[in-house]
């Protein structure tokens, strides 16, 4: 099974649970990071980005909140993956405040409902802005990996 993961982070709490998400996943999944400029440019020649993910079995999507959505830059990036009809897709966030869960929760999903793809799990991480982000809630990431994996 291919999987890929495909996140924005600013300030490394999101890179954290994608990269514990990886390992989750015995290091399989591809890595694809969202690194943009505030004009939405990628910061560096990127060789493997692509919104042609039909490639893969599974997809992980991992975001920041921002002011209770999920960041625009995942979401433009969620609006242009190319053939998303029906793909199975995970997603994982991160955000300051353990209350944000169920607006990203509901954007999140709305989102990826909009382009017909199947939502098959989700987790938030509250960080607090990082002291928050224990070992074990990224112990928890990894295991949220595994368990995706297992029921896909
Ligand atoms: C401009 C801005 C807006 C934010 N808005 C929210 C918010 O609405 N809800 C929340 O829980 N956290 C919010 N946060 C906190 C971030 O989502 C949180 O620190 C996240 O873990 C950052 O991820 P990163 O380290 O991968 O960039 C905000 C942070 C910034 C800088």
């Amino acid at each position: 099974m291919r999987s890929i993961i495909v996140y924005c982070s600013k300030t490394g709490n999101t890179e954290k649970v994608a990269h514990a998400v990886q390992k989750g996943l015995h290091g399989t999944a591809d890595l694809l990071k969202l690194d943009l400029t505030p004009e939405g440019l990628l910061k560096e020649h990127a060789p493997r980005f692509t919104f042609d993910l039909s490639n893969y079995d599974l997809i992980f999507l991992g975001g920041w909140v921002m002011v209770m959505k999920v960041h625009p830059y995942l979401s433009a990036y969620i609006n242009r993956i190319e053939n998303l009809e029906g793909r199975k897709v995970a997603g994982f966030m991160t955000g300051g405040a353990i209350f944000s869960r169920g607006h990203v929760y509901d954007d999140f999903t709305s989102l990826l409902d909009r382009r017909g793809a199947r939502v098959v799990d989700f987790m938030y991480i509250s960080t607090m802005l990082g002291p928050l982000l224990t070992k074990s809630k990224l112990r928890a990431a990894e295991e949220f990996a595994r368990h995706v994996m297992a029921q896909v």
